[in-house]
């Protein structure tokens, strides 16, 4: 495998690679100068047709921290406002000398269409594709856990055994479901818990839990990670939304709640976060919370992937 496109892909033993590799990256970071000769010469571009924060600024500050060219498009003020297809937008990147593309798209499936076809010979890498998968974002919430579960003894090691509940929006998350691939790949039990509204169709043949009652599962499951999702408001009808008033009684993380879940429990949140809603700020800005570790975590993850598929050593990911 060229690319990185979902986190199902991953056998275990690919994953913790990953993650010990993340681990060299994390302690170059904490030298004075934080850069790698490694990927000098070559060139990334970030194609991203759907807004970010995150995951854009991380793997731009990856790139350029392994040394290569970095080149930013952003769908807004480019010519596909014009009407310009993916496949022109790629043959044009591909005639400047891309090596490397991360592309987020709000079409499910877009990343693997620009990895298969012949528009461009470059690595591919799913920065998240409609509500499909977002595949660095589950491998830097797998570092973060492996790292405040295991601290300094974390290489080699996976999450067998960690009790991980994830909360909300998981109809439309590629979050949630980039990190239940993954997380089951590296052992962990998994639940989601949701309005009824917001759960896949599908979801029982998946390696799942589901639950409907967040207290309920709070209290029988105790679990080591709570995972807090985003509502995703932008893709969604009223009709599916609960009030933003129930949904913060029935499913957010209020302040309460953390009181409940005891300080041995992190609390994540891969961001945006609405705040008040899915999450309270006492919540969001306690000691628990890893909501800056994991944006801190995605620049080593981001540079574990990009050296790994641009680097030369590509099989390391087939
Ligand atoms: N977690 C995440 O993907 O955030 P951004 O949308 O800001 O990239």
């Amino acid at each position: 495998m060229r690319h990185l496109l979902s986190t199902k892909d991953l056998t275990r033993d690919e994953a913790v690679r990953i993650l010990d590799l993340a681990e060299d990256m994390a302690a170059v970071q904490t030298r004075e100068v934080k850069k790698l000769p490694a990927l000098r010469g070559r060139t990334v571009v970030n194609l991203f047709f759907e807004d970010s924060t995150r995951t854009r600024i991380s793997f731009e500050a990856a790139a350029k921290r392994l040394s290569a060219d970095v080149i930013n498009f952003a769908a807004k003020g480019s010519s596909v406002s014009k009407g310009e297809s993916l496949k022109d937008t790629a043959q044009t990147l591909a005639a400047m000398g891309a090596d490397g593309v991360v592309i987020r798209h709000s079409a499910s499936g877009a990343p693997q269409v620009l990895a298969q076809s012949d528009w461009i010979d470059a690595g591919v890498v799913n920065a998240g594709d409609g509500t499909h998968e977002h595949p660095t974002q589950a491998l830097l919430d797998a570092f973060t856990m492996r790292r405040r579960l295991h601290g300094a003894a974390s290489r080699g090691k996976a999450l067998d055994g960690v009790k991980v509940v994830i909360v909300g929006d998981i109809l439309h998350s590629r979050v949630a479901r980039s990190n239940l691939w993954l997380l089951r790949t590296l052992g962990a039990e998994v639940t989601f818990v949701a309005p009824a509204t917001l759960v896949p169709v599908g979801v029982g043949s998946w390696p799942v839990e589901v639950e409907f009652d967040l207290d309920a599962a709070l209290a029988r499951i105790r679990p080591d990670v709570l995972m807090m999702l985003r509502i995703q408001s932008e893709r969604m009808n009223a009709a599916f939304f609960p009030s933003a008033r129930e949904y913060a009684r029935e499913w957010g993380l209020d302040d309460e709640r953390l009181v409940a879940l005891g300080p041995d429990s992190m609390v994540m949140h891969p961001g945006p976060m609405n705040r008040g809603l899915e999450i309270s700020a006492g919540a969001a800005d306690s000691p628990q919370s890893t909501v800056l570790e994991q944006v801190a975590n995605g620049v080593s993850i981001r540079m574990a992937v990009l050296y790994l598929l641009l680097s030369g050593e590509r099989e390391a990911l087939s």
